[in-house]
């Protein structure tokens, strides 16, 4: 029998892979999301056929949740607001990124679901002048600078007071600068935009310079899929960073540059105030080991599906 899973905020860009990767193995998959928005889903797939089940409805909207999850053997709760969002309006942002991970919880309980595999963030994390070194170890602990990052450490709380009163497994990931196609939009889409501009030809200038942790969708979107299939011996509510490639914009740009053949991209003005990488330490032992796909295939293959979708 197929797995059935049901992958909440499905039409984002990590989303879009998850559901994608799914289908590619055959699992039922059931969405959940605010609108029926195709165009993640459409660019992702190549021509292959959208053929999975849609629930339009708002995160926010416990019974909607609940409903949603009947038949489900396995969650990956991705729906948010992002940081703008978030900013621009706290009360939302709360309601969709904290209410709504509760609502996922309290459904997930109510079917007997466990795991939980939901989206953390590594804007659990301050400005790197809180933390002694660029890359943070293991025993960091969470200054959100951010609304949004407050509300994801909120979810990390929530997920193991769970563990512990309902006996409910969770696994957070906390993805940092994910890319790749779909990633249109977020403060850390630059580098994915200066790939979409080459294909296209048209000029691109990344506002920030600086080293990050470039982590390709879909290999996020592989490691939500291995999170929601943890077996635990007991609940428990593991919160864990990812690893994929860390370099700087300038390196990543070049790369674009020279795999596209397209010279015009800039990459100028100061770095995000974010720790350059941080500890993967708990994501092996959890997930088994993750080799990310190398830069410049995740690059080249990007370019593709941009470039096929134009
Ligand atoms: N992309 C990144 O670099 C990154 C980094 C760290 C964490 N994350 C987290 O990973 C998850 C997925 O990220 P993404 O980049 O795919 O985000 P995205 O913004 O592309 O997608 C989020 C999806 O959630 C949906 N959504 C928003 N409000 C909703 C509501 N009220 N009810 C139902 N659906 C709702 C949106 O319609 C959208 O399709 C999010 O939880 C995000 O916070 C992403």
């Amino acid at each position: 029998m197929a797995e059935h899973f049901l992958v909440t905020g499905a039409d984002g860009c990590i989303g879009a892979w998850t559901v994608r990767l799914l289908l590619d193995e055959g699992a039922e998959v059931a969405t959940f999301d605010l609108g029926a928005n195709d165009n993640r889903h459409r660019l992702i797939a190549g021509g292959a056929r959208l053929d999975f089940r849609r629930v339009v409805g708002d995160i926010v909207d416990r019974s909607a949740v609940v409903d949603a999850m009947a038949g489900v053997d396995r969650v990956i709760h991705l729906a948010a607001l992002q940081v703008p969002f978030c900013r621009a309006d706290p009360s939302a942002g709360a309601a969709v990124n904290v209410q709504g991970t509760v609502n996922v919880f309290e459904a997930a309980v109510e079917h007997g679901i466990s795991p939980v595999a939901y989206a953390s963030s590594a804007a659990i994390y301050g400005p790197p002048e809180l933390y002694p070194e660029p890359v943070l170890g293991p025993d960091a602990l969470p200054e959100p600078a951010t609304l949004y990052g407050a509300y994801k450490v909120c979810n990390e709380q929530t997920a193991a007071v769970f563990a512990a009163d309902h006996g409910l497994a969770s696994v957070g990931l906390r993805p940092f600068t994910v890319y790749g196609a779909g990633r249109d939009q977020g403060v850390t889409s630059a580098p994915t935009a200066a790939i979409y501009s080459a294909v296209r030809g048209e000029p691109y200038r990344v506002g920030y310079r600086g080293v990050t942790d470039f982590q390709y969708a879909p290999d996020v979107a592989r490691a939500f899929i291995a999170a929601s299939r943890v077996e635990f011996d007991a609940p428990a509510a593991p919160a864990v960073n990812l690893r994929g490639h860390v370099t700087s914009i300038e390196d990543f740009v070049e790369r674009v540059r020279r795999i596209t053949g397209f010279g015009d991209l800039e990459v100028d003005g100061e770095p995000l105030p974010f720790a350059e990488a941080l500890s993967p330490a708990g994501l092996a032992e959890l997930l088994g080991d993750t080799e990310p796909t190398p830069l410049d295939d995740a690059i080249t293959e990007t370019a593709r599906i941009v470039a096929a979708a134009a």
